[in-house]
């Protein structure tokens, strides 16, 4: 079969940019995938006139993905499909999904940048093909080549301006460094750099790891799966990362959206603080503005630490969540919650998310 114009230029943007992409050994299927976004016509594709809401926790999963992790957090990697994600907005008033690949996104290999490199393009532009074929439907944060800093600018720089990405996806740690990390300064300086009035980062947790001797190793110290609780551990050290080393404070035009309600650091965050009292204040001031948490359950504790309403978006973390937390529940106990107004309801379900995607979204 002849080359598509889709994929002769993945090829040549990634040569360009001296992207080895030969180095993955599953490149056939990711490109036949990709292509096959392209070429499809997903029969059975419902109409969505009445749906409003912004899902702005949600990760694709392709399938060569799957077979390469099939394990996240310690359970099964779920399987996904277009039309079965269509039907899951469907049925919860779900418009448009910002997507981002899950953990460990682009750290597949650990110590291998050139295969860290390719799998982080192949990732984006995997989740870009969806972006262009369903506009109306999709937005994506792009995936970084981390901790390979000078690399992942150019893939961020590559996935913002030319496949259209609103944003940039994190993990609370790429191979041990967290994002507070002196390391990752140029990236987040590349950030604040561009012209756009706001960058948005998502850090979303994955697994621990440490560095001995030179060496990558486990370090979950319980024996319990990490999506259970170290995940909420895991986004604590990351907030704490970028608080302690002054990211979120110098970098102003960064928009942190934390996953899962910014875990465990609600409960730490006065007694973290202590340890920075020059910053404290500054610190309770950006959390409030420019930073923000995603899940139903937690909304009352937080609001108890003043993070106010126009702070939280909605998201349900598709389809990862599914047969582990009830969605439909939590969807509903957001919905139903007694303690918020129809308005700041409205305001978590989309209007927060349009308002701190300014015009990137697309939609009304
Ligand atoms: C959305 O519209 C469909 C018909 O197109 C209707 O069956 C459904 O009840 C509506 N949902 C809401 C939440 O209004
Ligand atoms: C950001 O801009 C500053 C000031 O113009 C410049 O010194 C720095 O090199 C830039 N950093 C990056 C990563 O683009």
């Amino acid at each position: 079969m002849a080359e598509s114009a889709h994929i002769a230029r993945i090829k040549k943007n990634a040569k360009r940019d001296n992207i080895d992409l030969t180095v993955l050994p599953f490149l056939a299927s990711a490109l036949a995938d990709i292509q096959k976004i392209f070429t499809q016509t997903i029969s059975g594709v419902p109409t969505f006139s009445n749906a409003t809401r912004i899902d702005t926790h949600v990760h694709p999963v392709p399938s060569w993905f799957h077979d390469l992790q099939p394990l996240a957090g310690g359970r099964e990697t779920p399987s996904w499909d277009i039309l079965s994600h269509f039907n899951f907005m469907l049925s919860h008033s779900i418009t448009r999904s910002i997507l981002c690949i899950s953990t460990p996104q682009a750290n597949a290999f650990p110590g291998d940048k050139p295969k860290t490199r390719a799998l982080a393009r192949i990732l984006n532009e995997f989740t870009s093909a969806l972006v262009t074929v369903y506009p109306d439907r999709f937005s994506f944060l792009a995936v970084t080549a981390l901790p390979y800093v000078e690399e992942s600018i150019a893939e961020v720089r590559y996935a913002l301006n030319e496949l259209g990405a609103v944003g940039v996806g994190v993990l609370t740690n790429h191979e041990a460094l967290y994002p507070g990390d002196k390391m990752f300064r140029p990236l987040w300086e590349y950030l604040q750099n561009r012209s756009s009035e706001r960058e948005i980062i998502f850090i979303h947790p994955t697994d621990p790891l440490m560095k001995v001797d030179g060496r990558l190793v486990d370090s979950k110290p319980s024996p319990l799966r990490s999506g259970l609780g170290e995940f909420y551990f895991e986004t604590a050290r990351a907030i704490s990362s970028i608080t302690a080393s002054r990211t979120i404070i110098e970098f102003p035009k960064l928009h942190w959206r934390i996953s899962h309600g910014a875990g465990a650091f609600p409960d730490i965050e006065d007694r973290f603080l202590l340890g920075v009292p020059m910053d404290a204040e500054e610190a309770w001031k950006i959390y409030a503005t420019r930073a923000g948490p995603v899940y139903p359950r937690q909304i009352k504790g937080l609001l108890a630490h003043d993070v106010p309403v126009s702070q939280f978006v909605f998201g349900t973390d598709y389809p990862y969540g599914i047969g582990f937390w009830d969605v439909d529940a939590n969807i509903a106990g957001l919905a139903d919650a007694d303690f918020l107004s129809p308005e700041e309801k409205d305001g978590i379900f989309h209007g927060n998310a349009r308002e701190l995607w300014k015009g990137k979204i697309g939609g009304v």
